[in-house]
């Protein structure tokens, strides 16, 4: 998998993969504004073979943050996500954060496993941050 920062040319590709997995999308103008006007806005993608198989959106700061993170379905469970995971933390290391942290939904097992099995901790609860669910916050020392 080829890694690297996502371009404007990437955003029909980014709002395909988010209403596959989210069923809904961030949208094609907040993607562009993210990109063009937010200087905290660091959009990572993965491809193979030219074709997108998934992206980490990051807020890079002292404390940055896991914004949205997607594989798409029938690119799921090939290394594809701890792939862009590792990137992501090296990206953060380079750009001097000291923590990453992130939301997650509490019946999402799958992205809880991988989060702690990369060294997150749970954090704490956000009630209702989605709609009927609780979120749950990990975060992480990215340079201890
Ligand atoms: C979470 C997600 C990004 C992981 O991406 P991925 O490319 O499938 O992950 P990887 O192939 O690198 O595998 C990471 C681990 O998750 C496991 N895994 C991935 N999909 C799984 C599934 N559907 N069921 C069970 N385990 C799964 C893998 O087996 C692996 O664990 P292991 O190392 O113990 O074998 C992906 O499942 C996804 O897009 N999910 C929907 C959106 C989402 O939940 N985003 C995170 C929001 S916080």
């Amino acid at each position: 998998m080829n890694i690297r920062l996502a371009t404007v040319e990437d955003i029909l590709s980014i709002v395909s993969l988010e209403k596959e997995v989210f069923k809904e999308s961030l949208g094609e103008s907040f993607l562009y504004d993210e990109m063009m006007l937010n200087p905290y806005s660091h959009i990572v993608i993965g491809e193979v073979e030219h074709k997108m198989v998934g992206y980490i959106g990051l807020r890079v700061d002292e404390k940055a943050e896991i914004m949205n993170f997607a594989i798409f379905p029938h690119e799921q469970k090939k290394g594809y996500g701890k792939a862009l995971l590792t990137y992501a933390l090296d990206y953060l290391k380079t750009h001097h954060a000291k923590t990453l942290s992130l939301e997650v939904r509490e019946s999402n097992l799958v992205a809880q496993k991988l989060y702690l099995s990369f060294g997150f901790k749970k954090s704490h609860i956000r009630k209702n941050y989605y709609q009927n669910e609780d979120a749950i916050v990990f975060i992480k020392e990215v340079n201890p």
